[in-house]
């Protein structure tokens, strides 16, 4: 039964506990205060819960450097508070899914310790050595202008260590079979401890096997289909969400030839375009991503996002491309990172609340499921006087009390955001829940509304021609009832003329208006669309005729 494949409509909400909600008064956000958010985040319509690594870690890479992978860190808790949390999540219907961080670990997880102590120590060979110096050891780095080299000398080892990122981080041999069974044995203790499933962290990264000097690193997709297995024995309905900005042409091979792959992948491929239409106004390249992304597997989903907790990623444009979505969204040097993306938070870089709702409007829409990132619900801003990318990972903004409302600690894990258009005594969720035309109240209602549009998770869609290109349609259909759902991303205002293939009806519904568009006597359909506009139709709706009898 599709209905079954939950994740392809749910609504994910992504947050890094650190800065969510600090209960103890430490400074650092931690188990029970997530606890006590979770009707806040029940009541915005939030079904799943992705965390970000929360296990011990000397915390230099934001906790994607883990030291031990069966525990929670301190200044978040116990596992008890963890478990407690679980509970409660659960009694609210709400899933977690939390990092899976296997590519690499901490320089200080006792299994490098011991790996470095002697070319014969038993989880030597966990890790990636040369004796040698690599001659491409400079080259490949995930973090260009903060990370030198992928591979460092040791002088405990004696020996090189290979790193796809930091060098604190480093990479995991994969090909050992001890490491996949490792990697299974972490996967089997959460989802004991009732997790919904993993976002893997670097998928592409932890399939590559390196080699000192090799060009173009072999990749085992069959690791994947051997996790996934794992994986569905354990719990039948758990999925993995790959991290893998890759190639359109490269998914497949992610997904699996036959769905036996991982269930999820960011579309960060999308992502890049959407991001250059918000730009432009230009939705051709949009559907040009869309096309060639077009899953065909009745398994697998995309996972659709506008920020996360890292850059904006947008190398995979063209650079004539890239270069207009710098100009528009971070055009100065210190917006920038890793020669690559751009480091501030949605509401920053649209700086209106029209193509704010135009973006999420939108991301709801797209083919796969809504990841939202915590804050972006009241559109936080983002502090770009703090290091790379914690920029966007200041405290989450509960209220216009000292702190934010986050913590009762004078020093906090980052601090908050306390001046300008964006600081929480004007950004915050106690007051915009008391506000009706609020963003976050705008946000709930899309939220409800795209989970009555089961659709999108589970039909089929098709690009409309809308004949204007600044905007993008898009029609679904799943089980007799379909939606017609469009984008203007002009300044200025369209009316476009639609000609739908209704079987049924010959009426538009809007969804988030008093209106009801009907056919012309050509069966087209006249919308209007104003400047930032979105509009959501339902197309036809055969439920009330199912019991009926009618097919
Ligand atoms: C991807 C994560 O999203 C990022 O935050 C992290 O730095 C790297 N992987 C390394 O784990």
């Amino acid at each position: 039964m599709i209905q079954d494949l939950w994740y392809k409509n749910s609504i994910i909400y992504s947050l890094d506990l650190e800065t969510f909600m600090d209960l103890n008064g430490d400074g650092v956000g931690d188990f029970e205060g997530l606890t006590r958010r979770l009707d806040y985040l029940h009541a915005l319509g939030v079904d799943t819960i992705w965390l970000a690594p929360f296990q011990p870690s000397p915390n230099q890479d934001n906790g994607y450097d883990i030291k031990d992978y069966y525990g929670v860190d301190q200044r978040h808790g116990s596992s008890g508070n963890f478990v407690e949390f679980m509970h409660q999540a659960n009694r609210r219907g709400i899933k977690v899914i939390i990092d899976l961080v296997i590519n690499h670990t901490s320089d200080e997880h006792p299994w490098f310790q011991d790996a470095r102590s002697s070319p014969d120590a038993k989880h030597r060979h966990w890790y990636v050595w040369s004796d040698k110096k690599p001659s491409d050891s400079d080259e490949g780095m995930v973090f260009p202008g903060v990370q030198e080299s992928t591979w460092t000398y040791d002088k405990k080892a004696k020996a090189y260590y290979f790193h796809r990122f930091f060098k604190f981080q480093p990479d995991l041999n994969m090909d050992n079979d001890e490491v996949r069974e490792e990697a299974k044995r972490i996967m089997g203790y959460w989802l004991q401890l009732g997790v919904a499933g993993f976002r893997v962290d670097a998928v592409p990264f932890i399939l590559e096997t390196p080699a000192p000097g090799a060009a173009q690193p072999q990749m085992k997709f069959e690791y994947l289909k051997e996790f996934r297995k794992f994986l569905q024995w354990r719990k039948g309905d758990a999925i993995l969400l790959g991290e893998a900005n890759v190639l359109p042409e490269e998914t497949q091979k992610y997904f699996g030839e036959n769905g036996d792959g991982i269930q999820m992948m960011f579309n960060f491929y999308v992502n890049q375009h959407v991001f250059y239409t918000l730009a432009t106004a230009d939705t051709e390249s949009l559907i040009k991503a869309l096309e060639a992304t077009r899953n065909t597997l009745p398994t697998a989903q995309w996972a659709n996002f506008l920020r996360n907790h890292d850059e904006l990623d947008i190398d995979r444009l063209p650079e004539e491309q890239r270069q207009k979505v710098f100009d528009r969204f971070g055009p100065e040097e210190h917006m920038q990172i890793y020669e690559r993306g751009i480091r501030r938070r949605l509401s920053t870089m649209l700086g209106n609340r029209a193509q704010s709702e135009l973006a999420y409007s939108l991301m709801f829409s797209l083919p796969g499921t809504p990841v939202i990132r915590y804050g972006d619900e009241i559109g936080m801003g983002d502090d770009l006087s703090l290091k790379e990318r914690d920029a966007v990972r200041t405290p989450m903004q509960w209220s216009d009390d000292p702190q934010a409302g986050f913590s009762e600690s004078a020093k906090l894990v980052h601090p908050v955001v306390d001046k300008g258009p964006y600081a929480y005594q004007h950004i915050n969720v106690e007051s915009q829940k008391r506000n009706p035309d609020s963003l976050l109240n705008w946000m709930t209602s899309l939220i409800r509304l795209r989970k009555e549009c089961p659709e999108i998770g589970w039909g089929e869609w098709k690009i409309l021609q809308t004949g204007v290109p600044q905007v993008l349609g898009i029609m679904y259909t799943w089980q007799g009832s379909s939606l017609v759902i469009l984008h203007n991303f002009d300044e200025k205002a369209h009316e476009v003329i639609l000609k739908i293939d209704q079987k049924h009806d010959n009426k538009l519904v809007d969804l988030l208006q008093d209106y009801k568009s009907m056919a012309e006597n050509d069966g087209t359909h006249r919308v209007t669309m104003d400047a930032y506009g979105y509009r959501w139709f339902r197309a036809s709706d055969l439920s009330h005729m199912l019991h009926r009898g009618h097919k």
